[in-house]
């Protein structure tokens, strides 16, 4: 059977999307298509979309003026996927100012791209088609709406690592976000289609599972009746269940919710061998005024009590965060109770961002805008303050050995290898020559730190010297 022509897809946003982008780069290739990386020659480009910022989405419209210009004279199906997609104003940007796109299609609609690409492609002069969800549904577990996409091929990257979705959607609607809006729901997988899948992979030889999901301390609210015995199946049962998969060596997880962070989570981080040290908390705000009207749902102090809570029981945790400076309303006061935070906690690192207002979010009408310049100010000091910390939180590990599992060569310098520690840093290890590393566990001895790596020779890997 010959090829059913070439795809190219592109990813934008944060790791939901790239597990997304997985599962239509595997349906593509059910139907007989084959994947490209070259988007001057692909028959079929798809740009799965992120919205969180004005600076996200003014990308993607950049790019796709880029992309059709390279291929004037001929003309590739362009697909536009991901959370642009559910955004109200993108199909009336789309028709106005490029309408070569001929397929949109929303996050929860992924399994329907197949379809729309051959209705596409038998009828070149067909309009825009789309597959978007109502306002606010995402995925959803109503077969008549749009189904939980269970048991959809994932493309088969060879490699240690994978990305498993626990959850769709957010509940919360911080008053910034639009990923409620554009992602629908929360909506949990269950727990044994979850396991099933980490399992599967254990067994392909992944060592490394990212969980993934908006708020994956919320695992299992949404259940609703579904308990067990001992009590609701929530995100502390999920990890001991996970832990026991043999085969496996390290589970991570991706985005916590300072609010829903319960004690008995941080226990079972503990005591879960696979579960990495690695808590990525996003703080948003020190100032407890700018919480509450971001719809946080913590103040400043049951922060610092979760973080120092976390120092004091798991050994050497690491701790990063998310920040956004320049909400509405937002002082030089109140700017000074984020630097607080940021000096007493000691972020191993931060995500910082200027607040982008996203149009049908609460805070995009509130009133007290900050001005830009004052913004890019604030984001500088803290940029700032937060790198001196990373470098001394790095530097402190010089001298000690961390445990690593290799990710890949260093594209840059061929007698390194990259890969992280438990507790999420980059590490550049010199292996020296013989086997590739890549996918093994080794001990580094830390004897350089940046801000972004940690640095040093292969001491001892047990799997290194045995064949
Ligand atoms: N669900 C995750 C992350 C969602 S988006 C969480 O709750 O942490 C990732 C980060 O983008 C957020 O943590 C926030 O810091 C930032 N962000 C979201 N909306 C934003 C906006 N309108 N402007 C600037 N930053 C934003
Ligand atoms: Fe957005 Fe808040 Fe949901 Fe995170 S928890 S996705 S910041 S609404
Ligand atoms: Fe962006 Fe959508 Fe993720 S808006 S951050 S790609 S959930």
């Amino acid at each position: 059977m010959g090829s059913r022509g070439t795809f190219y897809i592109e990813t934008f946003g944060c790791q939901m999307n790239e597990r997304d982008s997985e599962t239509i780069s595997a349906l593509l290739a059910q139907e007989g298509m084959e994947p490209s990386d070259d988007p001057g020659t692909a028959d079929v480009i798809i740009l799965n979309t992120c919205a969180v910022r004005e600076s996200a989405e003014a990308k993607v419209w950049s790019r796709l003026g880029k992309l059709h210009a390279m291929r004037s004279g001929d003309e590739p199906v362009f697909v536009l996927a991901g959370c642009m997609a559910q955004l109200p104003d993108t199909l009336l940007r789309l028709k106005r100012r490029v309408p070569f796109v001929k397929i949109v299609s929303g996050p929860g609609n992924i399994h329907r791209i197949p379809d729309l690409l051959q209705e596409a492609r038998a009828d070149r002069k067909a309009g825009l088609l789309t597959a978007v969800s109502p306002a606010r549904t995402g995925v959803t577990r109503d077969e008549s709406t749009q189904i939980l996409p269970e048991g959809l091929p994932r493309k088969q990257i060879p490699g240690v690592s994978a990305f498993v979705t626990i959850m769709y959607g957010c509940d919360n609607f911080c008053s910034y976000c639009i990923v409620p809006y554009v992602r629908g729901p929360q909506v949990s997988r269950l727990p044994g289609d979850v396991i099933g899948e980490v399992r599967d992979l254990a067994r392909r030889g992944y060592k490394e599972v990212t969980l993934l999901g908006q708020n994956v301390n919320a695992f299992g609210l949404d259940f609703g009746g579904e308990r067990r015995e001992t009590g609701p199946y929530g995100f502390a049962a999920l990890l001991k269940d996970l832990d026991r998969i043999e085969g496996l060596h390290r589970i991570r997880y991706f985005t916590s919710h300072p609010r829903d962070f319960t004690k008995e989570m941080v226990d079972a981080v503990r005591q879960c061998e696979k579960v990495c040290e690695h808590f990525h908390l996003p703080l948003q705000s020190g100032s407890d005024n700018i919480l509450k009207v971001m719809n946080r749902g913590y103040s400043k102090d049951e922060y610092l009590d979760l973080a120092g809570h976390i120092l004091d029981t798991v050994p050497d945790a690491s701790i990063t965060t998310d920040i956004i400076v320049g909400f509405p309303g937002e002082t030089e006061e109140d700017f000074q109770e984020t630097l607080d935070v940021v000096r007493r906690v000691r972020f191993d690192g931060a995500f910082t961002f200027i607040f982008s207002p996203r149009k049908g979010t609460a805070a995009a009408k509130m009133k007290g805008q900050v001005p830009k310049e004052e913004k890019s100010q604030r984001l500088q000091r803290l940029v700032e303050l937060q790198s001196g910390i990373t470098l001394e939180r790095n530097t402190e590990m010089v001298g000690k050995e961390v445990e690593v599992l290799i990710e890949e060569r260093d594209p840059k310098d061929p007698a390194l290898w990259r890969g992280r520690t438990r507790t999420n840093k980059m590490v550049l290890a010199e292996a020296g020559p013989g086997v590739s590393p890549v996918g093994r566990m080794v001990n580094v001895e830390v004897r350089e730190a940046g801000v972004w790596y940690l640095k040093g020779p292969v001491r001892d890997s047990e799997e290194l010297r045995s064949p």
